[in-house]
């Protein structure tokens, strides 16, 4: 019921709705106010894979929202004694409420969901999809241009494995997004999304050239490299280190212009662009624990109040 496993788990009210909340929520986000929602709830944190942001950002969601979080990683838990995911979920759907998962294997979360009764929140499966992460970045989209509708959207890197452009991708087609996907061949956006958008409406330009659009684009959304999920290292070379955005990019971009990155960044994103206007990516970060907040209350059917004191 509450599952999030991809964007198509939510309608455009319902995350509409979802930011709505995350925006009443932001006092609480920044610890100026308690607000115990989640009261005597447990969330699951299951990370088989590394993560600052989002495991960080879900429990402090959680911590002050006033629930409980159990963290489960693969090392130091039976899973490095060859458990089974099944298995593993069976006691999680004991212990928590709520859990999010995020797991190397493409398909991870709905398989989880599927194997027990508590709502499953994708935290990132392999090179699938990462909803939660699109939530904050539509948060973030939303804070600065006003509305997510008819922007200009650049992704920049690796739309081959990186599974945050993937979820991100589609949601911004269902708000009437001009895309310009900007990725090196062997690394471009998998047909059957780019597919998928065109059904959805998309406009979308695909180009290996990343310096004639940033002029036109509202949102330039740079993503690291997967080294990662590259079968063989000679491969991950050819690409490493192609695309660099520096602050003299982007002096002729429009003023609102925003860059984003979920983060980490290696080498795509040079640190002169921090101190400059356009620099969106810590408050994106941030952005992540109001958005999760939301996101929990949905996942466990409670009701944000219209207004926090
Ligand atoms: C991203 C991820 O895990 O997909 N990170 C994140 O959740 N902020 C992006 C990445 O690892 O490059």
């Amino acid at each position: 019921m509450g599952d999030l496993i991809t964007m198509d788990d939510l309608s455009n009210e319902e995350i509409i709705q979802i930011l709505d909340d995350a925006n009443i929520l932001l006092p609480v986000a920044r610890g100026e106010i308690y607000l115990p929602l989640l009261e005597g709830k447990v969330l699951g944190n299951l990370f088989f894979e590394n993560s600052t942001r989002t495991r960080m950002s879900f429990e402090t969601a959680m911590k002050r929202l006033g629930g409980e979080v159990l963290n489960l990683s693969s090392i130091g838990s039976s899973v490095a004694k060859g458990e089974t995911l099944y298995d593993t979920m069976q006691m999680v759907d004991g212990y928590s409420d709520i859990a999010v998962i995020r797991h190397p294997n493409q398909g991870a979360a709905q398989y989880s969901a599927d194997a027990v009764d508590i709502p499953i929140l994708n935290a990132g499966d392999g090179a699938g999809n990462h909803p939660t992460q699109t939530m904050l970045d539509l948060f973030t989209i939303r804070e600065s241009h006003g509305s997510l509708e008819g922007l200009n959207v650049m992704m920049v890197g690796d739309l081959r494995y990186g599974r945050t452009t993937h979820s991100l991708s589609h949601a911004l087609v269902r708000f009437g997004a001009k895309l310009t996907l900007v990725s090196p061949k062997s690394l471009k956006m998998p047909s059957e999304i780019v597919s998928d958008l065109k059904n959805h409406g998309g406009e979308i330009n695909e180009t290996e050239d990343m310096a004639s659009s940033i002029d036109s684009a509202d949102v330039i959304y740079m993503t690291r490299i997967q080294k990662e999920r590259f079968p063989d290292e000679e491969e991950y070379t050819k690409v490493a280190g192609i695309y660099k955005l520096n602050a003299n990019d982007i002096e002729g971009a429009k003023s609102d212009m925003i860059v984003m990155h979920p983060l980490p960044r290696v080498n795509e994103l040079h640190a002169s662009v921090d101190s400059t206007k356009h620099a969106k990516y810590f408050q994106q970060a941030f952005n992540g624990v109001p958005t999760r907040m939301a996101l929990l209350c949905r996942g466990l059917g409670v009701k944000v109040p219209r207004k926090v004191k």
